[in-house]
């Protein structure tokens, strides 16, 4: 699968959509599901989101240490007060890298590959990729956590403008 960078003003404006839910899992989302943590081990990541392979489906996937987890129509239902500092990168922007604060903890409800849910807590590395991939549903980019100032040097690299950059939505 190919990662959608926002260099490229069609992907970027993928990027930058809103995923619907996954109406059904069945063996079709367990092999994109599939499909999505190889191009995220090829790519040297450590999250992937639907939009970032083009699909407008919310469904990410995560791999931290050993086992790669699947998280489809997530909801995030509790998260810190306390929140946790982490230089975070996105395959989608390649090459950059910031600090980003975000709740420490939190608790996620989801679906996994095999159309169960489940309910786990996360904090640290994991609470911060999933609060990043989640994001990647609505359309937000890390970078859009940064000062105006940090987000305009990176976009910048990539030859994109502020005016250029569209709104979530
Ligand atoms: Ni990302």
């Amino acid at each position: 699968m190919d990662i959608y960078t926002i260099g490229i003003e069609d992907q970027l404006s993928l990027l930058r959509r809103k995923a619907s839910p996954i109406q059904d899992i069945t063996a079709e989302t367990a092999q994109l599901a599939e499909h999505m943590v190889e191009t995220m081990i090829a790519g040297k990541g450590i999250g992937l989101a639907g939009p970032q392979v083009g699909l407008l489906q919310r469904i990410f996937t995560v791999q931290i240490d050993e086992k790669p987890m699947v998280f489809i129509n997530p909801q995030i239902l509790a998260t810190s007060p306390e929140l946790s500092s982490y230089e975070e990168g996105c395959l989608s922007i390649p090459g950059q890298y910031a600090d980003v604060k975000r709740p420490a903890q939190l608790q996620i409800q989801a679906w996994n590959a095999k159309g169960r849910p489940f309910t786990i807590e996360a904090s640290g590395l994991l609470a911060t990729v999933i609060q990043h991939e989640y994001d990647h549903l609505d359309g937000v980019l890390f970078i859009d956590h940064l000062s105006d100032r940090k987000r305009k040097k990176i976009l910048g690299k990539f030859q994109v403008t502020p005016e250029g950059y569209p709104e979530a939505e």
